[in-house]
């Protein structure tokens, strides 16, 4: 008999099914054993009866997380036992049982919400932690956020395109994660710590408008809201002002917010915007909570952070950017970085977009022009061949037509963490990784067998 889930049940009252799934809890009473299975849609009880003789001893042996596929028949429950956290108001009479595969008995409760358990031991074991109702529903909803993120770029004419991984070490901030290459002993690929490079390259392709669910890494120190990699909704669009980026953004957070989280409200549309300066006189920080209730845990406080300084000077006193080296600076400020003067009071057409105290994205117009990325690196201090070793690739291809653009990335993990109301990024992605950047399920990073250093050519 085809599978029915558990979802679909309400269809079946008074018809025979099978259902399939795990043994969330068993209850013996003797005569009558009560089984609570559950799939991926739901959770229903069961219960064995004495009369049907070789189910009943089928289900006196089953234990929790074993897998069953059940025959049964579906019944209405009466309505003052509709029990909370079950299907509805069915519940099925067990005709047959198969045992599909045993368990043993999991390390942790996987049926709680799981914050009493210590997290190692839940990531050891990561694919039992994730049968537990509270990361279903996450992942559940993280899934229907890209979906919607997808769905509506791709309605206003935006091209999904993938970019490598294996890429290029090149200083854009953070610390690179590198990869030996074998072929070319001595040499290294990057993982890259966002598309940015690549995504500039297909406006220069003339794409206009691209998007991608993208994979980032960056070796830092892992925090609550930090990952090793991490996901971006990575965005770029041609012949576009700041104004329209950040409106497009805008409104795709709050389709997301009013589509798929009805039960929070925004605290202000559209959403505030206030300078860098203005942040750090009134809040101290450049990604301010500005909830006017900081115990309502449905509150959406978004807000637009603008007008960055470009530049911040080194430890050894010199100059670096604020956030990447592609930005425009400001129109009125543009003289100034080719005059290379006034420096410090350069500000970019960065935008970020901060909720709750989080910054969930940023973006800026870039420096289309070859001349103008230039002098951002001459400004840095950076001789003429550092600047075409590292970035000779994109002065070489603005040089070829590259049309006026910008655009932005949302650090998807962190939105999806403030959205679902959870302590931590670790929660809302499948497979993370703990605190000191390690995966305790797969045991990575591990050592490499000797032939494997010998054909990179490597010593540990
Ligand atoms: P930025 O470096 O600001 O910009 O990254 C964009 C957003 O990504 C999130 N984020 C992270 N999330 C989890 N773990 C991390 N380690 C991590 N690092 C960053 C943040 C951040 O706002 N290429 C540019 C974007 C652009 O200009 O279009 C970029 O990567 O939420």
């Amino acid at each position: 008999m085809q599978r029915t889930y558990i979802k679909d049940l309400k269809d079946w009252v008074g018809k025979e099914v099978t259902i399939s799934g795990w043994v969330d809890v068993r209850r013996d009473h003797g005569k009558l054993i009560f089984i609570d299975l559950r799939d991926v849609s739901g959770k229903v009880q069961m219960v064995a009866l004495p009369n049907h003789t070789e189910a009943h001893a089928a289900a006196s042996l089953v234990r929790s997380e074993w897998v069953l596929a059940v025959k049964g028949i579906v019944n209405k429950r009466p309505e003052r036992m509709i029990k909370e956290g079950l299907n509805g108001d069915v519940e099925i009479e067990i005709t047959g049982v198969t045992v599909l595969n045993e368990a043993q008995t999991p390390p942790f409760d996987v049926m709680s919400n799981g914050h009493e358990i210590g997290e190692d031991i839940r990531l050891h074991h990561r694919y039992l932690d994730l049968r537990r109702t509270r990361l279903q529903t996450n992942i559940k909803l993280r899934h229907k956020i890209i979906s919607l993120v997808r769905n509506h770029l791709s309605e206003k004419d935006f091209l999904e395109i993938e970019t490598p991984i294996l890429t290029k070490s090149t200083p854009e901030g953070a610390r690179d994660y590198v990869v030996p290459s074998r072929l070319y002993h001595g040499k290294f690929y990057a993982l890259p710590q966002s598309p940015q490079q690549y995504k500039q390259l297909l406006m220069v392709a003339g794409f206009e408008k691209y998007f991608q669910i993208a994979r980032c890494f960056r070796d830092e120190d892992t925090r609550g809201d930090r990952q090793p990699e991490f996901t971006q909704m990575d965005m770029e669009m041609s012949f576009v002002t700041q104004e329209d980026v950040m409106q497009i953004n805008e409104e795709l957070l709050v389709r997301i917010v009013e589509t798929l989280f009805p039960e929070k409200k925004i605290q202000q549309l559209p959403f505030p915007r206030m300078t860098y300066k203005e942040a750090m006189d009134k809040y101290g920080s450049d990604r301010p909570d500005i909830r006017t209730d900081k115990n309502d845990p449905n509150l959406l406080a978004f807000c637009w952070v603008i007008d960055f300084p470009f530049f911040e000077k080194t430890d050894e006193g010199g100059w670096t950017f604020t956030h990447n080296p592609f930005s425009m600076p400001q129109p009125a400020h543009e003289q100034w970085l080719m005059n290379k003067e006034n420096i410090g009071e350069i500000l970019t057409t960065q935008y970020d977009v901060v909720l709750n105290g989080f910054e969930i994205g940023g973006g800026s117009i870039r420096n289309h022009k070859a001349s103008g990325l230039k002098t951002v690196f001459e400004i840095m201090g950076f001789p003429e061949e550092r600047i075409q070793n590292n970035f000779g690739h994109m002065l070489e291809a603005l040089a070829f037509g590259a049309p006026p653009h910008g655009g932005m990335a949302w650090g998807l993990d962190r939105l999806v963490t403030l959205l679902t109301n959870e302590p931590n990024i670790r929660e809302v992605i499948a497979f993370p990784k703990t605190g000191e950047a390690r995966d305790l399920m797969m045991e990575s990073p591990s050592a490499l067998e000797e032939k494997q250093l010998k054909e990179l050519n490597l010593k540990i």
